[in-house]
């Protein structure tokens, strides 16, 4: 059961993170769904922000996978990998997906199905549309 959203603003995008953040239980996999430039890595940081890290998220497309120490209740550490320019799964190498679902931490993943199955099992979707310049579509 997903619903569908409208944004007109990086705040309103805030405040959609904020709430899906206060939904995490800790230990998700999270598929960030939409093209690019759509919001993935802002709703993003609207999820490390909400749960009180000063940490600002960065794209982690030169880089594949970002990690955020996270000191909430429930959620003790964001990663945020993204996939878009590794068409080549030895570039993985660091990834070790069983490692990364530890109870206490959220994995966000960008572009999960480049590698096929190995993120194809989400607990959660989160899809992006981009509708105008400062307007977004986000089903969560
Ligand atoms: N309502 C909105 N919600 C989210 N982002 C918005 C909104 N309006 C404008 N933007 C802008 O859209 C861009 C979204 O970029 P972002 O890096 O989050 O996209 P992405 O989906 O992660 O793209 P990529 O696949 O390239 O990583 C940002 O520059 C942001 O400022
Ligand atoms: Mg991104």
């Amino acid at each position: 059961m997903s619903e569908k959203k409208i944004s007109h603003s990086l705040e309103e995008t805030n405040a959609l993170a904020a709430e899906f953040a206060l939904s995490l239980k800790g230990g998700e996999l999270v598929a960030l769904i939409g093209d690019l430039g759509s919001g993935k890595t802002t709703f993003v940081r609207g999820v490390v922000e909400a749960l009180g890290s000063r940490v600002r998220v960065k794209s982690p497309t030169f880089t594949v996978m970002n990690e955020y120490p996270i000191d909430s209740e429930k959620v003790k550490k964001i990663v945020h990998v993204d996939l878009y320019r590794f068409k080549d799964p030895k570039h993985l190498g660091g990834i070790e997906l069983d490692d990364m679902m530890k109870e206490y931490t959220v994995v966000f993943v960008e572009w999960p199905d480049i590698f096929g199955k190995m993120f194809a099992k989400a607990d959660r979707e989160v899809r992006f549309k981009f509708v105008d310049e400062d307007t977004r579509e986000i089903e969560i």
